[in-house]
């Protein structure tokens, strides 16, 4: 594998889809499989599965077949998967409560450590195997500890202090709920934003408009 540098990000947010067919595939005892055969299963075209991989310089032998395990292997590794880094969840609200509590972290290779909230009522409660700290107590744990990410499930008008405050901290990698767009104040950082009602908005534009179908996304 020889990473390119330039990749992007569309081909990014296809990598993980690649993982799970994979993952299904190798569960299911398939060894090996041709590009013409994952692509009809995931519904896009073989060359299009060429271009993506090749943006890594090409995964094994196309006409004889991927390897299953290899191939996932591979993009696991692109991924980070194995990472394993450790991150604090800011916010234990209804939000970061079902993410603490449901989300296989690990798989996506992070580690919760820890969950802090402004609320002292909040203090010492474990949700999701993690105990909830007061968000003051925030730069000594991140002396200690040294996470190197955080999710952010505060309302807006709390994000831009906390993030100035992690920042200080030495985090500089966010997932982000919040409605704050933290990469036009802070330049620099690794945010991934996550906006669930953006994507709510998308399907009543796609069912008001059902007369001129946008091109289907798998
Ligand atoms: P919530 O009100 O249940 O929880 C918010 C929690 O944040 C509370 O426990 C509060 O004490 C804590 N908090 C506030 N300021 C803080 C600070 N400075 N430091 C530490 N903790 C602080 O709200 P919910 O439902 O969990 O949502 C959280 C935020 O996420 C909301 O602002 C909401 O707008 C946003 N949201 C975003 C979605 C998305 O798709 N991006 C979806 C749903 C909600």
């Amino acid at each position: 594998m020889s990473k390119n540098q330039n990749v992007s990000i569309a081909v990014i947010r296809r990598l993980p889809r690649y993982y799970r067919y994979l993952s299904e595939l190798l569960d299911r005892g398939v060894d090996k499989i041709s590009s013409k055969n994952l692509a009809e299963i995931m519904h896009l075209t073989a060359s299009q599965i060429r271009q993506d991989f090749n943006c890594f310089g090409g995964f094994g032998q196309q006409g004889y077949g991927y390897n299953v395990a290899a191939l996932r292997a591979e993009i696991k590794a692109i991924l980070g998967l194995e990472n394993q880094l450790d991150t604090i969840l800011i916010g234990a609200g209804n939000l970061g409560r079902a993410f603490a509590s449901h989300l296989d972290f690990k798989s996506g290779g992070f580690n919760l450590l820890a969950v802090f909230d402004q609320n002292p009522a909040l203090e010492g409660q474990v949700i999701g195997g993690v105990k909830v700290h007061r968000e003051t107590q925030l730069p000594e744990f991140c002396r200690e500890h040294k996470p190197k990410v955080a999710i952010l499930c505060i309302p807006a008008t709390a994000t831009e202090s906390i993030v100035s405050t992690l920042i200080e901290c030495g985090i500089t990698n966010f997932w982000n709920f919040s409605h704050y767009d933290i990469a036009v104040r802070f330049p620099g950082v690794t945010v991934e934003n996550v906006h669930l009602g953006d994507s709510l908005m998308t399907l009543c534009y796609q069912i008001s408009n059902k007369d001129h179908p946008v091109e289907a996304e798998y």
